[in-house]
């Protein structure tokens, strides 16, 4: 009796002390940093404690964010921005697949570059690299974009043309080009090919015909948006405050994978030249929002600037719908992941496979509500304490937008000529959206009821709004909780609420 009784309170012991050697959460002095060095991101959900990032500990400076959509990945990463360009006056260079981020960087005083809309890239430039390492990049996009892997012939008809338009503009193939020398573009390879052709010296031309095709789809007139002079100083990008690389106007994923996958091409040649320095900070962040057709190929520079961890003085920050999408290689090698809600099974087995984690941080994720995140981190000394733990929100950095609700259709007469009840009440967008997300109400929800204060200047006659919360389904409880926020009179509440025909509280 006794004995057994003694083995109780021994297993109890063991399983203590099991859970106290590996708390849920890291310590505070590793979530905690210099204010002056690290951005602070949110509180931890269990012990509250105020989170800021830093890479100093961290394998590199890298990050991964997954989450479906509305889950607040685009407002994380703006928040991100923000906060890096006031601790480090970090640079952000924005790949925008689908003009997300462009309003805002416009209200921020940013540069939109518009591709396929008035700007062009010469995907020939050279930045001062050498020819034979442009041709490799070259090729490799192509790879990445096209079949021409599977037609080593065609492959190496194209390589040579493209060596022998930098030749015939005078540059010495295995040296750094001078800065001030304009390059050739496409159109000038696609000329050799076509001589080659002509000459009829060449024993396939079957195969010469193809590599022509196959580049012409780049440099035909009204879509040459590569094979024409630049007009945006690449040099110039990484050093430019906030910049908005907006890649709508290109006709299709496959134009814009290829402008994609040339800016991080040549932001990383920049950047090759700097070198990581630890005391410097991050001088860019280069961020690949929904950028799915080039994050998940092995051979993308998406994948090798992660790989190649604190190589250069930028971080690259990858964020997407589909963690399936990105590829294994970013996850494993990423010094910190974001993890936003995720609801598909599929798509929580593979990254809770690329990223280690226990079952309960997987049911909790598929919990999150908006701007709720998992955050794991790989440190570059192996500690005692789990990497990954959960972040009661992200908060955020919004514009502080007021919006007003007038009372004065449920005053009476008297009340509004006797002048003594306050007639309109103010609340912060910021504010009520986190009412919203404590009650659970659906992004979509969240969204239309912004859209329609906005479109009314961000104001409403107060029975009018009302309607509009219970219409995208608040319940009567969180809709007299708010109005009691506001410090509304209860007796104006109870009005209110039989106005609209709800039951009362
Ligand atoms: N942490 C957060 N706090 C408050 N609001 C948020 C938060 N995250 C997202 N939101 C709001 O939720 C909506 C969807 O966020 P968004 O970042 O566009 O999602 P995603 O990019 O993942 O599709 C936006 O209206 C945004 O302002
Ligand atoms: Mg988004």
């Amino acid at each position: 009796m006794s004995i057994l009784k003694l083995q109780n309170i021994m297993s109890n012991e063991v399983g203590k002390r099991a859970f106290l050697s590996r708390p849920p959460e890291p310590p505070a002095n590793i979530l905690i940093n210099d204010p002056f060095q690290a951005i602070f991101i949110g509180n931890t959900k269990l012990f509250k404690v105020p989170f800021s990032w830093s890479f100093t500990n961290l394998t590199n400076p890298h990050i991964a964010v997954v989450g479906i959509t509305g889950a607040g990945k685009s407002y994380f990463v703006k928040t991100f921005l923000i906060r890096a360009s006031y601790i480090w006056n970090t640079n952000a260079v924005i790949i925008d697949w689908a003009a997300e981020y462009r309003a805002w960087v416009k209200q921020s005083d940013g540069i939109i570059v518009s591709l396929g809309k008035g700007d062009y890239l010469n995907i020939m430039d050279l930045s001062g690299m050498k020819p034979l390492d442009r041709v490799k990049q070259i090729l490799s996009s192509f790879e990445i974009l096209t079949d021409i892997a599977s037609y080593p012939e065609q492959r190496r008809l194209t390589e040579e043309a493209i060596e022998q338009s930098y030749t015939n503009a005078g540059f010495v193939l295995a040296e750094p080009a001078p800065e001030d020398k304009e390059a050739p573009t496409l159109k000038d390879a696609i000329s050799i090919l076509e001589e080659q052709l002509q000459e009829g010296t060449y024993e396939y031309p079957a195969e010469l015909e193809n590599a022509i095709y196959r580049l012409r789809q780049f440099a035909r007139e009204g879509e040459d948006f590569f094979a024409r002079k630049s007009t945006v100083n690449l040099e110039k990008l990484a050093n430019s405050g906030l910049v908005d690389l907006d890649l709508s106007g290109l006709p299709d994923e496959r134009f814009r994978a290829l402008a994609a996958l040339f800016i991080l091409q040549t932001l990383k040649e920049r950047m090759r030249f700097e070198g990581w320095n630890e005391s410097k900070g991050l001088k860019t962040l280069v961020v690949l929002d929904e950028a799915w057709k080039i994050a998940g190929d092995e051979k993308s520079d998406a994948v090798m600037i992660v790989r190649e961890g604190r190589k250069y003085q930028f971080g690259l920050l990858v964020a997407s719908q589909n963690p399936t999408d990105i590829n294994e290689a970013i996850f494993s090698n990423v010094g910190t992941t974001f993890i936003l809600r995720i609801r598909f099974e599929k798509f929580l087995d593979y990254i809770q496979g690329s990223i280690n984690f226990s079952d309960f941080i997987r049911s909790e994720i598929s919990k999150f509500g908006v701007g709720q995140a998992a955050v794991n981190m790989a440190f570059q000394t192996s500690l005692r304490f789990p990497e990954i733990f959960v972040l009661d929100r992200v908060r955020g950095e919004e514009p502080l937008y007021v919006y007003t609700l007038d009372i004065t259709d449920i005053l009476t007469q008297s009340e509004l000529s006797a002048g003594i009840i306050q007639k309109d009440y103010q609340f912060e967008e910021e504010e009520l959206k986190n009412k919203f997300i404590e009650y659970n109400v659906s992004t979509e929800a969240i969204n239309s009821i912004f859209k329609v204060l906005n479109d009314q200047n961000r104001s409403s006659k107060i029975l009018d709004f009302i309607r509009l919360l219970m219409s995208n389904g608040i319940t009567t409880e969180d809709v007299v909780q708010f109005l009691k926020n506001l410090s509304i009179e209860d007796l104006l509440i109870t009005r209110i609420m039989s106005s609209v025909g709800a039951v009362n509280g």
